[in-house]
């Protein structure tokens, strides 16, 4: 979708004087945000009712998101972790002196184990966090000029798209692109040929791509995991409703509606809705929508896909993302894979 013209003359920048950090706004956030209510009218106008699941992430959203990292039955975050512990080491020999590229940095708590590795082999570091959120992206980057003395960084706050768009020139010998968390199990089969897409636009031959997704495994852990025992899960999922009707002025009660997360097996993903527990109509007075709900209808708010191994590299291989190494835990739940677009 490129409806919305970048205009870099507006994209507001701040360098500070030391010229260790550098964050560029990017423009077209606030043009996304200001029509983005029409996804949500979209989705709600549908037969099948669904949310974008970026709506998960007001500040309360982001937190809640911080707090299921750490709930015993979200293994995600935990195995990941366990993962680039392991691997960091080789994967900077892989890669030499490499600047990283972060999309969906959030808190960039995972990717300190990567800049740890960069510093252990001397190596130069420069790091391009990108987020929607501005605020988070911001503290980040303070506390980690901080954290390590000889770390530049190029801070960009919008979305994916603009943001692969817009990359200041390379300053190291190298760049890896960073989609690390399984945020790609978001992303439907179609709308992830269009990611890849923009990968391999924003690479150049012989550059990486570092992708962490969830694999493929047995229905009660998959279904345990998005149904915890201390509800954090479904106070995330509600949540969403709460930030509808901040942002568009709504009266979503969300009493009246309750989380419910299943495995697809048929679709390998993760599904979750907010099912209405009665007949009742919601509106969003500021974007003029009046959505009428039967008893018991959802709305999708998120697939979170689960991926197999070999049939991914496949599809990275068809957009010459080859792949160098996939690394996995004990278990097998989770994959690291380092391409290098050829
Ligand atoms: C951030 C998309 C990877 O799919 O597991 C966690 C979001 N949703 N619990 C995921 C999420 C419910 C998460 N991702």
């Amino acid at each position: 979708m490129t409806v919305f013209k970048t205009n870099s003359k507006t994209d507001s920048q701040t360098t500070n004087n030391l010229q260790r950090l550098t964050i560029k706004h990017l423009h077209e956030v606030a043009s996304i945000l200001a029509v983005a209510g029409s996804d949500v009218v979209k989705g709600l106008s549908q037969i099948d009712k669904t949310l974008p699941p970026r709506y998960f992430y007001s500040d309360r959203g982001s937190e809640l998101f911080e707090q299921i990292c750490e709930l015993p039955e979200y293994y995600v975050t935990r195995t990941e972790t366990s993962i680039l512990q392991e691997c960091a080491t080789e994967i900077v020999k892989i890669t030499g002196e490499c600047e990283l590229v972060e999309l969906g940095s959030g808190s960039s708590t995972k990717t300190r184990i990567l800049l740890d590795a960069y510093q252990q082999q001397n190596l130069p570091l420069r790091y391009l966090p990108v987020d929607v959120s501005g605020g988070m992206l911001e503290n980040t980057a303070k506390q980690l000029l901080i954290d390590y003395p000889s770390l530049g960084i190029y801070a960009l706050a919008g979305t994916y798209e603009f943001a692969l768009q817009q990359l200041p020139a390379k300053q190291l010998a190298t760049r890896a692109i960073a989609f690390i968390g399984s945020s790609l199990g978001n992303l439907n089969p179609q709308e992830c040929q269009i990611f890849f897409s923009q990968i391999t636009e924003a690479l150049q031959p012989g550059e990486y791509f570092l992708l962490g997704v969830d694999l493929q495994k047995s229905k009660h852990i998959l279904e345990a995991a998005y149904n915890d025992s201390q509800g954090v899960t479904a106070e995330f999922n509600l949540n969403m409703l709460e930030h509808l009707n901040r942002l568009y002025d709504g009266n979503f009660d969300t009493t009246q509606f309750e989380h419910w997360a299943f495995y697809n097996e048929t679709e390998n993903q993760i599904e979750m809705h907010l099912r209405s527990l009665k007949q009742q109509t919601v509106e969003l007075h500021a974007l003029n929508l009046q959505v009428d709900f039967a008893a018991g209808e959802t709305i999708m708010t998120e697939i979170s896909r689960k991926f197999n191994i070999e049939v991914l590299q496949e599809e990275l291989k068809s957009h010459n993302l080859v792949t160098k190494k996939v690394w996995t835990d004990v278990n097998n739940w989770f994959g690291l894979f380092l391409c290098q677009l050829q």
